[in-house]
């Protein structure tokens, strides 16, 4: 072990992993004075981590997992920042073995929050702590100040809250990180941040799309709508960040960065476990959803390409024939709406997964730390955090007496805005989806009557009344008599 360490002779926490966001990690303990035991498969990362950070604090950097784990203070804490999957599972077996009872292993990676439950058990049943926790915000967010969402046990919060705290991002003072809850808790509500994130992110598409092919404004124009837009209520970094995007010009051609970049959208697939899980809980996430479904259609580029020769009849296409500042506004409230039922739904999905796994998620928790650090990071959630505050239990977020007054002068100019886009013969997934969930919500009847009748004929799967208790099925084949089960 050679050191740059200087505080201690001992690390008060370690980094397994020295890619981008594991060594930005590793500098901002160390910027905030821990001395930090670093680590990587290959010793060249660990090198340069030193060679080029290493006066930015104290480092103890190792070439093997057996001095890294020597170079902790016990209880030791290690923070793995590896590719998800087998790495993690291979580094997770070097440190239980190298480390000793009451350590704590901590998973700082996109893990699947089932892989954590497993890992959780796994590592318990030798002695060790295992604590999966989300951490979002980023490569500038793992350097400056993340939103950080850890689970695992209780008691392994005791040691490392404190650590923790000093490098999440802060809002008023209040550190973006907490206990979220048992086992899987913390990664599973960083799972569905990034769900709330695809949503968050296609619904600010849908706005741009509408404006520049509806209303035919320039990406220039668009990013000084919603560099305003980022003075009111959609205060928030991915707008910030939207109309910096749009105002950028191409340094080869000279053209919108936009329009040079090609429109097939990727993942890493947090989206998609957020919507496997919705569909798995029985949760219609249906904003969330339909981002993944719209990124994957845009990548779809065979398809696409084949549907653009014009092979599909378009139908009338009418131009937009509205005041251009007044469709903007209404495209401005029709976001906030899409991204209000999107948060909504993530909340609903929280919540269910958490009576599911026994977790005892506190939403005002969440509403707290993705103030700062995060990728969703908005004023908003000072909004969530209080409609929490007031109603613990609020059946949902959009039923807040705060939200649903914005719902009343959200709602119309959203309808509006939905009409003129199919008119306009203009994609908005989240938008129209969005509105029809809202709708079905408020619907005193569904068809799911129908249905139900449909089922019981094809399948006798019975029925229930609206007058009376019981279980029904209709002879359907027979005389049509009425049964009860
Ligand atoms: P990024 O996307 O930021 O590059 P990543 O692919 O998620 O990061 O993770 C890369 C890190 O995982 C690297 O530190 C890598 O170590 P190497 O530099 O030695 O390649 C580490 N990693 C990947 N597989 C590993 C394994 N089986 N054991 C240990 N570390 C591993």
């Amino acid at each position: 072990m050679t050191q740059t360490a200087e505080k201690t002779d001992l690390a008060q926490i370690g980094v397994v992993g020295l890619a981008v966001m594991g060594s930005n990690l590793a500098r901002n303990f160390a910027r905030n004075g821990n001395t930090v035991a670093v680590y990587n498969r290959s010793p060249e990362k660990t090198r340069a981590l030193i060679s080029e950070h290493g006066d930015e604090g104290a480092f103890i950097p190792s070439e093997t997992v057996e001095d890294f784990v020597a170079s902790l203070e016990r209880p030791r804490k290690a923070i793995i920042m590896v590719q998800a999957g087998a790495a993690t599972d291979a580094v997770i077996n070097q440190l239980t073995e190298a480390m000793d009872e009451g350590d704590i292993i901590i998973d700082g990676g996109n893990a699947l929050f089932t892989d954590t439950i497993r890992r959780e058990k796994e590592v318990a049943a030798k002695g060790r702590h295992f604590v999966g926790a989300g951490i979002s915000g980023g490569e500038e967010g793992a350097l400056n100040g993340p939103s950080i969402m850890p689970g695992g046990p209780a008691e392994s919060w005791e040691t490392l809250g404190p650590i923790l705290e000093s490098i999440a991002a802060e809002v008023d003072g209040t550190p973006c990180v907490t206990h979220i809850g048992p086992d899987g808790a913390g990664h599973f509500v960083k799972m569905v941040h990034n769900g709330i994130e695809y949503a968050d992110m296609q619904v600010i598409g849908e706005a741009y799309q509408l404006l520049r092919y509806g209303a035919g404004m320039e990406p220039a124009e668009i990013a000084e709508v919603f560099r305003e837009w980022n003075a009111g209520d959609l205060d928030s970094y991915l707008i910030e960040i939207t109309a910096e995007v749009l105002a950028q010009t191409d340094p080869d051609t000279g053209a919108p960065l936009v329009d040079v970049i090609v429109d097939a959208a990727g993942q890493k697939g947090t989206g998609r476990w957020t919507a496997i899980n919705g569909l798995d809980l029985g949760v219609p996430i249906t904003g969330i959803a339909e981002s993944v479904f719209a990124r994957a259609l845009s990548s779809a580029t065979a398809q696409r390409a084949a549907a653009q020769e014009g092979q599909l009849p378009s139908g009338t296409i009418t131009e937009l024939n509205v005041d251009k500042a007044e469709f903007v506004e209404d495209v401005r409230r029709a976001l906030y709406a899409a991204k209000l039922i999107a948060y909504s739904q993530g909340f609903d999905e929280i919540k269910a997964g958490s009576d599911e796994f026994g977790w005892n998620v506190d939403p005002r928790d969440l509403a707290t730390i993705w103030r700062g650090g995060c990728i969703i990071r908005a004023k908003f959630l000072d909004r969530i955090r209080e409609a929490y505050d007031n109603d613990a239990d609020l059946p949902a977020l959009i039923l807040d007496p705060y939200f649903k007054g914005e719902l009343e002068n959200l709602i119309d100019p959203w309808r509006r805005v939905v009409v003129a886009a199919t008119q306009l013969g203009l994609p908005v997934p989240v938008f129209a989806s969005s509105l029809s969930y809202y709708d079905s919500l408020r619907a005193e009847r569904l068809p799911a009557a129908l249905i139900q009748g449909q089922r019981d004929f094809f399948g006798a799967h019975t029925f229930k009344r609206v007058d009376r208790e019981g279980t029904f099925h209709i002879e359907w084949s027979g005389d049509r008599s009425l049964t009860e089960m």
